[in-house]
Order: C-alpha cells, then structure tokens, then sequence
C-alpha cells in the first residue's frame, strides 16, 4: 500500500477516480478538485476500481446528459458494492453543470451518490466528503455564493506541460436562448488580475510556454486590477501576461462577440505572443434566428467585427460555433449561414444541431424543426467548413511556422505538434523536442491536420 504526507506525518493513500465529460472547464476543475483532494491523502487513481472516492464532473451542453450521468452511476454501483463487500467504503460524487441543474432530483433518483456538488462549490468539497464519512448524511451544495470559488481554490499542481489552461472567468449572463449556461454556471465572475498573473508566473516555472485563458464568455472578463484601482478588460491583462519571460503564447477562448473590445482587438495587432487564432461562435447567419437567439448582434455586425480583427492582424484564422434547426430556422435563414460560413472561410468550426435544454426559452418556441431536416442542414454546414477548412490549412503549405511539440505521434519517431493557428501538424523530430517550440515546414495539408518537416531535413522525409 502507498503512503501520502499529511503535516509530515504519513497516512494511508486513499484513491480518488474523476470521469470528466465537456469542456476545457470541466478539465480545469477536476485537476483543481484533484489538488483539493491531495492533501487530505487523496491520490490519482486511472479506474473506479476499489477507489475511495469517485467523481463524475458533468456536463449540461450536450444531449441527453442527465440520462448519461445515470447510466454512469449505474455502472458504478457494483464497485460500490464490492468495496463495501471488502469493508471499504466508497463515496460518489456528482459535479459540473447537471449537478447544478438537476442535484436534488439526483439524489432522489440514485441513492448511489452521497454528494452533489455544484460548480460554485468545490472549495466545499473536502469538509462535504468528511461530512459524509463521518456519518453525517449525504451532503448537497449547488448554491452561488455571493463570494467567489476562486478565492478558495488550491493553487494549481505543477507539471501541467508545455500547453496549459488558466480559468480566469466563469459563468454568464448573455441568456441566449437555446443555452443552459447562465443557468448552471450563474452570473458572470472574474478572477483578479493579480491572482491570474501569479498563477501564470508558476506555470512558466514549471515548463509551460502556451497558455490558454478559460472563461464561458472569456472576454466578457473584468477582473481587479493590481493596485487596487478600477479594473482591467481582457486586452490589458495579455499585455502584462505578454510580459513574462519564457511564456511564448497565449491563446484565450470562448468569446463573445459582443464582448470583443478595441482594445483586445489591438492586443492581437500588438502582441507578438497573442496567437493568430480566434474562436468566435456566430451560430447562425441570419438576422431573425440571431434575434430569437438574443445574441445581441446581427450578422453585419459580425462581418465588421472579423473585418477588424483581421485590420488589426491580416494574419488572424477564425474558428467558430454553430447551431442549425434552431426553432423557426427556415430554408432562407439556413442558406445564410452558410453563405456566412463560406464568406469569413473558417479555419475550422464545431456544429451542432438544435436540442431543447429543458428550461431555455427556446425549448418553448414555435417552429420546431424535424430532426431529418437538421440533420440535412448539418451535413451541408459541416460540408461547407471542411472545404473552407481544407483551402486554408493549404494556404500553410510550403510556410515555415512555429510549432509547439505537444506529444508523441502515432509512429514511432514521429512528434504532434500545434501551429500558431491550432492545426494539428505531425513531423519525424527528436523526442528531445517534445513541450519545445520549434520552426516546421508544413509539407502538406489534409482537411484536419498539417504534415511538416524540420528544415534541416530533405523534403518527403515527414512521414
Ligand atoms: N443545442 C445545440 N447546440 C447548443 N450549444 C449550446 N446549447 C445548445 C443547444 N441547446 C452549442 C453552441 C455553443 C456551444 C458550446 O454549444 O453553439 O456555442
Ligand atoms: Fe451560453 Fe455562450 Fe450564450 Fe453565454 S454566450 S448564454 S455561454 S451560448
């Protein structure tokens, strides 16, 4: 049996397993519920099997989410049962955003979980777990407390590699209407700009070169600023994280468009380690499904947004989120989109078909589209941005480009790595390269990845 150390002294490990579903979010937390857990002897363990504690970090976006988290749970419940067959105990937790939004019929439901924890409360979780285990009940915290989880929350284990990610915004108060967010995620938060730089300055300490600004609606952000004066927006805070020695790019996702201010924008045209890439969902290309949306803009508006951006760095690439057979989406609205989608030539898009999230207001309109003609719709959306997708990972063809060296590739010898612009680009290099930065000739260009070479090797070498 291993061993931890509690206040020097040693304790019996106990095994933490964390199944996490969606976003880089849901990532981010469960590394930090993983650091909360550590010092209270609890380790990292790859399967249920035998743990003392199971996690199961939701996510709402997705269709039939509730249902997934019950089928996980009933998977669960004989390693529930052997453990306490073998005089064991182990405890079940339920996070992320279906716990937020469906924790107390949870708990009805599924007498396997003996905690339910929300977004808002994982500082909590620890004290929950010793509430449980001491017999006092199953425990349940879904509240949004007036003050912020960050102010709780551990600092971040080391050793997170050459890319990282750094939440420094949640939740959000857009309300569109078809998004369960601002209901399971709340109002939105901030994290002050100084507890953001710190965080990034121990992350450069320990190895990473990329990193990568969390929020649900990340330019929304508005954190303190250092001395104590007003507050920052997003552009001022990659300036000063530009600032740090041996951070060689930033990246920050998801925005808004509503929220993309000048002086973000100038960030990209200033900041050398502010990366060319910009997710920005648009969801639709017609003005009257942008208006039942409530985004907040019309698809002008967008066009002249990308147009500046693209003023302020000719050499920005575009990403962006969309939703087809939204209630009401007629034929016109949908050629729209796609028009849009052809227009602004994405480097590359996540689609979606329309599905009501119980409690949206979109889930009670008119005009619910039937889902072989959505699926008809999606298929020529996503059509339409492999092509645009394709014409723009060749425009990189013959370009010598800065690669990050993430991992190992699928043969041996070879290396993954990312470009400026997010494109998955595999080579023949040294493993010593690996978490490094280094120049790479793209060589050739599929619709969902780059070959290259290192430029001191002959052509037709990368494999
Ligand atoms: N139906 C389909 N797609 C959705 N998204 C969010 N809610 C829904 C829904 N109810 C998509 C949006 C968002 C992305 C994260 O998920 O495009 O930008
Ligand atoms: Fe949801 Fe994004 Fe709209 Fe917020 S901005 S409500 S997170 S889709």
């Amino acid at each position: 049996m291993s061993h931890s150390y509690k206040d020097g002294r040693p304790t019996v490990a106990r095994r933490l397993h964390i199944k996490t579903y969606g976003c880089q979010m849901n990532v981010y937390d469960s590394d930090r519920m993983a650091d909360l857990m550590a010092p209270h002897g609890f380790e990292l363990a790859d399967a249920p099997d035998g743990a003392d504690l199971v996690i199961i970090n939701t996510c709402h976006i997705r269709e039939k989410a509730g249902e997934k988290v019950y089928s996980d749970l009933g998977r669960l419940r004989p390693h529930k049962e052997a453990k306490a067959a073998s005089g064991g105990r182990m405890l079940v937790a339920v996070a992320g955003c279906v716990a937020q939004a469906e924790g107390a019929e949870i708990m009805r439901r599924a007498p396997t979980v003996d905690i339910i924890v929300g977004p808002q409360a994982y500082h909590r979780l620890p004290e929950m777990v010793a509430q449980v285990m001491r017999g006092a009940g199953r425990a349940l915290d879904t509240d949004f407390p007036v003050d912020s989880k960050f102010d709780h929350m551990p600092v971040p284990s080391q050793g997170t590699g050459p890319a990282a990610f750094l939440t420094i915004q949640e939740g959000c108060d857009k309300f569109c209407t078809f998004c369960v967010v601002p209901y399971t995620r709340g109002e939105e938060v901030s994290r002050p700009a100084e507890a953001i730089v710190a965080e990034a300055r121990r992350l450069v300490a320990g190895g990473t070169v990329e990193i990568t600004l969390l929020g649900q609606n990340v330019n929304a952000w508005h954190g303190a600023a250092p001395d104590g004066r007003g507050s920052w927006g997003l552009g001022r805070l990659i300036r000063e994280l530009a600032d740090l020695p041996g951070l060689a790019r930033l990246r920050y996702t998801t925005s808004h468009p509503r929220d993309l201010d000048d002086d973000l924008i100038a960030a990209h045209r200033d900041v050398p380690q502010c990366m060319p890439f910009l997710h920005l969902p648009v969801q639709s290309g017609s003005d009257r499904i942008l208006a039942a949306m409530n985004r907040g803009h019309d698809a002008q508006a967008y066009r002249d947004l990308v147009a500046r951006l693209r003023q302020a760095q000719p050499d920005l690439a575009l990403s962006s989120d969309f939703i087809v057979g939204f209630p009401g989406e007629t034929e016109a609205d949908f050629e729209a989109t796609l028009a849009l989608a052809r227009e602004i030539g994405f480097a590359q898009a996540y689609t979606f078909k329309y599905s009501a999230r119980p409690g949206t207001p979109a889930s009670q309109m008119e005009g619910h589209v039937p889902e072989p003609e959505k699926e008809r719709r999606l298929g020529l959306l996503q059509a339409a941005i492999a092509e645009t997708q394709l014409a723009f990972n060749r425009t990189t063809v013959g370009r010598t480009l800065s690669v990050l060296m993430e991992r190992p590739g699928r043969r041996p010898g070879q290396l993954i790595g990312r470009t400026p612009y997010m494109q998955s680009i595999h080579a023949t290099a040294p493993q010593a390269m690996l978490g490094q930065l280094v120049e790479m000739v793209v060589e050739s260009a599929g619709p969902n990845s780059l070959a290259g070479r290192l430029p001191d090797t002959a052509p037709g070498e990368a494999a």
